[in-house]
């Protein structure tokens, strides 16, 4: 979900509207201002922002106010619907919500028997009517520093309140920032909601309570103290926030990866040594490496442990962090825990952070958000320099994040004196080949998607780090294209989902021209053949078993990775396209996921 706010002498509505297409790709069931005036005004819709714009447009009203808050929603509590739209609002009072609140029920049965009924199933509601219920006898500052004691969960919120020509903002665990101007304010849950404004901001901590006024005037609280918090900019511009010409973000992103490649690279590598801003005993002395994450990061160090442990012998593990986060993790001294975050805000890699650090281990945390909560939680942070990327489906974020695990790996292997100095040259020769692979292979790939567009159940098949590409590769055609898609370590698919191969489910084979890896996985396709299937296979080598052959530039087996990727997406993404989906907001999806 997200949050916008704004304080100023500039009309509200335009504003907020532009910061939650900006906010979109976090939440898109449902969106809503609150406008305040001589009265609140609230407009919200089910549906997306553009439904949102229309329904302003014909609301009637002027909308001339210069206070107001919005929000765009994933339904966490309560399905999308207008009613469970933020802001929520009584007479005197608007709000909006990001996060779970845990003990909603119980609050809701003390604010029953004090004569207050919901009107929607969310647990922001509830915050609502709490506020208000103590706002009878405090004021609106002490209402909300008194719910804030009381609510357990997560949240960020933004309220409003008649008569009071301020919005108040509250945090715990869900991010909140201020963007400042001299006679304005911006209120937003992530940073490119007030980017086209301001680059100066400052981050809310935990339990802050901020209070925004006008002619560009706050206060932050802690603990009924007044505090001050750091002011800090950043260097995003805009332009890579847009779409510039490509009919898809996705397809934008897809383009961009050469450079977001280049950029994170070379920016560590100066002559030929690795340069990371951490601890080097500590990296010396790695006994075992704890790699968590959530979907295509999670997948990014799945495909980072056959480089680390081949390399370094050093065994990784690699874990789903809503599983990693209630187990019980074996540490033990020189173990260092890394968590992978394109946002930086995902619920469950961030409690997975915070468990190996109650645990006392060492954090390393890969991200491409700057300031992200995930960035600031962890003892080091690497930055992956992919610059915003827009598209729910994740794309140059993990060739970025691959690449910044590869140049810790590289950097651990500098720091045990081992030679590794023609991987450096190669992983610094990838970028350039990206580009042209780029140009070369999209219109093929979009020619293959096009004879496989009607497809229900795809497989996808590797060896090796051919494996969690082919499950990477899976997971973007079922986020975008909706079709049913599965990945199987090619070995293993004799063991049952063989029974799954018939002429109308293909398969798409990753082959890096690698011995053992290309003998062995062009035998299992074969077994693909040998009952109906259709193969697309994705190599250098060109087998006579492929019905469609999309040929891959060569390069070393560790570095096939960062190129066989862009045709997987380039799949799914045209296929997608050809469907005539929303490529870029899927359904059900939402770029970040705040809540576990
Ligand atoms: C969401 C997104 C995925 C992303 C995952 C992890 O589910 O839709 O594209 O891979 O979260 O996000 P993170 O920001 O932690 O990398």
């Amino acid at each position: 979900c997200g949050i916008v706010g704004y304080i100023g002498n500039k009309k509200a509505s335009g504003i907020l509207l532009n910061g939650l297409s900006a906010l979109e790709y976090r939440g898109y069931d449902s969106a809503g201002i609150a406008l305040l005036n001589d009265r609140i005004e609230v407009i919200k819709v089910k549906g997306k922002v553009a439904d949102l714009v229309s329904a302003c447009l014909s609301s009637g009203s002027e909308l001339n106010s210069t206070i107001g808050i919005g929000h765009t929603r994933w339904a966490t509590h309560g399905k999308p619907s207008k009613e469970n739209a933020h802001p929520h609002s009584t007479k005197n009072f608007a709000i909006v919500h990001n996060g779970i609140i845990e003990n909603f029920k119980e609050i809701d049965d003390f604010l029953l028997q004090e004569g207050y009924k919901k009107s929607s199933a969310t647990d922001t509601e509830t915050i609502l009517l709490l506020i208000d219920y103590y706002s009878k006898t405090l004021s609106t500052f002490e209402a909300l520093k008194k719910a804030m004691s009381i609510l357990k969960g997560s949240f960020a919120i933004a309220l409003i309140h008649l008569g009071e020509q301020k919005i108040y903002a509250a945090k715990k665990e869900s991010p909140l920032l201020i963007g400042l101007q001299e006679d304005e304010l911006f209120l937003a849950s992530d940073l490119s909601a007030f980017l086209e404004h301001t680059k100066q901001f400052v981050v809310l901590e935990e339990n802050d309570i901020a209070i925004l006024e006008k002619n560009g005037r706050y206060k932050i609280y802690n603990n009924a103290n007044k505090v001050e918090r750091l002011v800090k900019s950043v260097d995003w511009n805009l332009q890579t926030a847009q779409k510039g010409g490509f009919k898809h973000f996705m397809l934008k992103e897809i383009s961009e990866e050469d450079e977001a490649l280049a950029n994170t690279i070379y920016a560590h590598i100066q002559s030929d040594k690795i340069e990371l801003d951490i601890d080097e005993d500590l990296l010396r002395n790695i006994k075992k490496i704890t790699i968590v994450a959530c979907g295509t990061s999670y997948y990014a160090g799945l495909t980072s442990k056959y480089f680390f442990e081949d390399l370094l012998s050093i065994p990784v593990s690699v874990e789903i962090a809503s599983e990693f986060r209630y187990s019980k993790p074996i540490f033990s001294d020189n173990n260092i825990f890394i968590a992978i975050s394109q946002s930086g805000e995902t619920a469950d890699t961030k409690e997975s952070l915070n468990l190996a650090k109650a645990l006392g281990i060492k954090t390393i945390s890969i991200v491409n958000v700057q300031e992200s909560t995930i960035a600031r939680l962890s003892d080091y942070v690497l930055y992956t320099l992919a610059g915003p990327e827009i598209s729910v489906a994740s794309t140059k974020a993990f060739v970025c994040q691959l690449a910044m695990l590869y140049l810790l790996a590289l950097k651990i292997a500098q720091l045990k004196g081992i030679d590794v100095e023609d991987y450096i040259k190669e992983l610094n020769s990838i970028p350039p080949i990206l580009k042209s692979e780029f140009n070369h292979i999209n219109s093929e790939v979009e020619k293959i998607a096009k004879k496989y567009s009607h497809v229900k159940n795809f497989i996808y098949l590797g060896r090796g780090l051919s494996y969690p590409l082919g499950l990477e590769g899976a997971l973007k055609l079922k986020e975008i294209s909706y079709i049913h898609a599965e990945g199987y370590p090619a070995g293993e698919l004799k063991h049952g989902p063989i029974a799954l191969i018939d002429k109308s489910t293909p398969t798409f084979v990753i082959a890096p021209g690698i011995e053992p890896f290309y003998s062995k996985t062009i035998s299992n396709a074969n077994e693909v053949k040998a009952r109906d299937g259709k193969i697309i296979l994705l190599s250098e080598k060109y087998s006579y078993i492929a019905d469609d052959f999309i040929e891959s530039p060569k390069v070393s087996y560790f570095f096939s990775a960062f190129i066989n990727i862009v045709p997987l997406q380039l799949f799914a993404y045209h296929i997608a396209n050809i469907l005539g989906n929303d490529v870029d907001q899927p359904r059900n999806l939402a770029k970040s996921v705040t809540v576990e």
